[in-house]
């Protein structure tokens, strides 16, 4: 059930000083407070272990929203910088200490409210219970929602039991599993560019198409996130998560409708039909990541990953689909390619250089009759509405407090795409 995004509510963080609150969250909040997108009438209470005092907080938001972010470069206005600040309490606390949610739950005020787990999944379950025993995973008399980010679970197994445990606390229409790619504008793009023009869509398939291939390409490496990089790699880290989703975005069927629930299983249905091919996968790992911050000197996670899959269906039958993803590689490209049989490629860029570009050849001018390379592009970055190029926490964030759960996963999407790794690398 959707409702007024304009109804007061109150975000609850878990884990405000968190690498993912830095990157993602604080800020995606500043831009929303700027466009207006959050109601006059928000509480943000954000939680942590050590104590910091009204002051601390300004600091440490102002440190936030100054410090270099590649996804966040715009200026930092001051009274939208005070705005923010005015509207967060900061309370300390160990998110396993029952006495605490008293606490918390004494410093609460508005009926609707959003608990926002930007913490160590293994603090989870005891979040969770201590939610029930305060009563707080309850809907009395407005929502309550609990979003929790990607990856869910770290194996098939492991998802399984996170996805019973929330079902033992929530609703499923309380449960808000995040994965940003979802909320990415090219690749909400990429669905609207597939199915609201008939000119390509008719030409995707084994008839024309030689092979697809889906790049997530960092040329960074895991900067201080060693303690949870060391225990996914990149298979799971984004693998799992970001690249299938644009796997089935980019070969999906058009869905009935552009409901929530129809999106959603043809997002499933294509990610069911991914044939694991165990054997043809490469995992890497980057030149000096085990003397990274927090990484084990021996560690053999891969910071890279390539493999080889197919799609199951009459569409799109053996046709090789090449996911890889990693990090301190050459360039900075995420993509997907449908490379024609004739030669034309055409690309869905998520970033950098957002957009959609089809390569084709052209008569280069002239007498001669000489060919040369060339392409035809939509490019976000020269079309004037570049600035609604939506950051994908704002919009999820956004989507959470309408209460539409069309760009997140259900517990069925997120098992079938364990399953799968599952399949091509244990
Ligand atoms: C996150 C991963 O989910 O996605 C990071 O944990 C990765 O390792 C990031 O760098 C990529 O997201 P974006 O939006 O920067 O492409």
């Amino acid at each position: 059930m959707q409702n007024n995004p304009k109804e007061p509510f109150e975000l609850i963080i878990f884990g405000i000083t968190s690498n993912l609150a830095q990157i993602y969250l604080i800020p995606s909040l500043y831009d929303m407070f700027e466009k207006g997108f959050l109601p006059e009438k928000v509480s943000i209470v954000g939680i942590a272990r050590s104590p910091k005092t009204k002051k601390q907080t300004e600091e440490y938001i102002y440190q936030v929203l100054h410090s270099e972010n590649r996804h966040h470069k715009h200026q930092i206005k001051e009274e939208i910088f005070k705005k923010l600040c005015n509207k967060i309490k900061y309370l300390d606390g160990s998110l396993d200490d029952s006495k605490f949610y008293k606490k918390l739950k004494s410093n609460l005020r508005l009926k609707n409210r959003l608990f926002y787990l930007a913490t160590y999944p293994d603090l989870y379950p005891s979040i969770f219970h201590n939610l029930k025993k305060s009563n707080l995973n309850k809907q009395n008399k407005g929502w309550t929602r609990v979003m929790i980010e990607k990856p869910i679970g770290d194996s098939l197994k492991s998802s399984r039991a996170l996805n019973k445990l929330l079902l033992e606390y929530f609703t499923e229409d309380q449960i808000f599993r995040l994965d940003h790619y979802l909320g990415k504008e090219p690749l909400l793009n990429l669905l609207s560019f597939r199915f609201e023009n008939g000119v390509f869509e008719p030409l995707v398939n084994k008839i024309y198409v030689d092979h697809i291939q889906v790049t997530a390409a960092e040329n960074f490496g895991i900067g201080q996130r060693g303690g949870y990089y060391d225990s996914v790699g990149a298979l799971k880290d984004v693998g799992q998560n970001h690249l299938l989703q644009m796997t089935a975005l980019a070969t999906m069927n058009p869905p009935k409708s552009f409901s929530n629930q129809d999106i959603t299983n043809e997002r499933i249905k294509l990610l069911g039909s991914l044939i694991p091919l165990p054997n043809k996968i490469v995992l890497g790992q980057y030149k000096g990541y085990r003397k990274e911050p927090n990484i084990n000197p021996n560690s053999i996670k891969d910071t890279f990953f390539a493999f080889k899959t197919e799609i199951k269906n009459a569409r799109f039958k053996g046709i090789p689909v090449y996911i890889r993803g990693g990090k301190q590689l050459k360039t900075l490209a995420t993509e997907v390619s449908i490379i024609f049989k004739t030669g034309n490629v055409l690309i869905y860029r998520v970033q950098p250089n957002e957009g959609i570009v089809l390569t084709i050849k052209t008569k280069k001018p002239g007498h001669e009759r000489a060919l040369e390379d060339s392409y035809m592009q939509f490019c976000y970055k020269q079309h004037p509405f570049e600035h609604y190029l939506v950051d994908p926490h704002e919009r999820l964030i956004y989507d959470v407090i309408k209460g539409d759960q069309t760009n997140f996963n259900d517990s069925q999407e997120v098992e079938v795409e364990w399953r799968f790794i599952k399949l091509v690398a244990e």
